[in-house]
């Protein structure tokens, strides 16, 4: 049994100030939920507030991106080994907005997995297509090669820590999510990629998460699908109501 995983993608929002405030807010409404694995991925100027904000909560920590290296001469990167002694325990891997925006590759994505690995943190690894790929009956197409990409050489034990994240780009804070069905079919496809490439066995213990525009109101349909292991949510968890919301759906 996969416990389902909601994880807050803050991209770039939130002050140490505003972090803390949220923070707090979210402690009070998700204290006691259980059932549900519940990740807050704020900037990383907070990671370290927050981090101590979150003594003695289920609530767990992740961050938005890291560099494969551990240390070294990369003006602006941060490193694996810093995550962890801020307390992060999941990474997110590759996101559409680092690949469009910031260029990351396959490539990148695989050094950056394999290193998150080597450290004992998650990665969250993102796929998902464009919308004219989508469009050009290319979906599973795109998945499979950035799939393929993200976990090259990856060995048995590596595969079942990860966690996937499917974000079609053109559901990105654009309000326009995927329907469930549109989502767990290549969710379906995902987990046969998976279970081709390390068995079923392995397969059936990795969550995939849907991400793109989910909120309170479409996050229960979502999370009821077969494949549909979890969220990654963006704009709706700024807001504590929402993401409490979206949490409590997942139980
Ligand atoms: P959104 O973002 O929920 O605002 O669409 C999701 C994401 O980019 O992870």
């Amino acid at each position: 049994m996969r416990i389902p995983i909601i994880a807050g993608n803050w991209k770039m929002n939130k002050t140490e100030e505003e972090a803390l405030q949220l923070v707090s807010d979210l402690k009070q409404r998700l204290g006691e939920v259980t059932g549900v694995k519940v990740i807050v991925c704020p900037p990383f100027t907070a990671l370290f507030s927050v981090n101590k904000a979150l003594e003695n909560s289920s609530i767990l920590l992740g961050a938005q991106n890291m560099h494969w290296e551990e240390k070294g001469a990369f003006t602006g990167e941060v490193s694996p080994t810093m995550l962890l002694t801020v307390g992060c325990k999941f990474v997110i891997i590759g996101h559409s907005e680092r690949r469009s925006y910031f260029y990351e590759t396959d490539h990148s994505v695989n050094l950056k997995v394999k290193s998150a690995l080597k450290f004992s943190l998650s990665p969250i690894i993102c796929v998902g297509e464009k919308l004219e790929e989508r469009d050009a009956n290319k979906t599973k197409e795109v998945i499979e090669i950035q799939l393929k990409g993200a976990y090259k050489e990856l060995s048995d034990q590596q595969a079942e820590k990860t966690v996937i994240a499917y974000e079609p780009v053109w559901a990105i804070g654009t309000g326009k999510n995927a329907t469930p069905q549109q989502a767990n079919e290549v969710h379906v496809f995902i987990r046969k990629f998976l279970s081709d490439e390390y068995g079923e066995e392995i397969s059936e213990k990795i969550n995939i998460l849907y991400g793109g525009s989910v909120n309170p109101k479409n996050s229960r349909e979502l999370l009821a699908m077969s494949d549909i292991d979890g969220a990654l949510v963006g704009g709706a968890s700024l807001d504590a109501v929402s993401f409490e919301g979206i949490v409590k759906s997942a139980i």
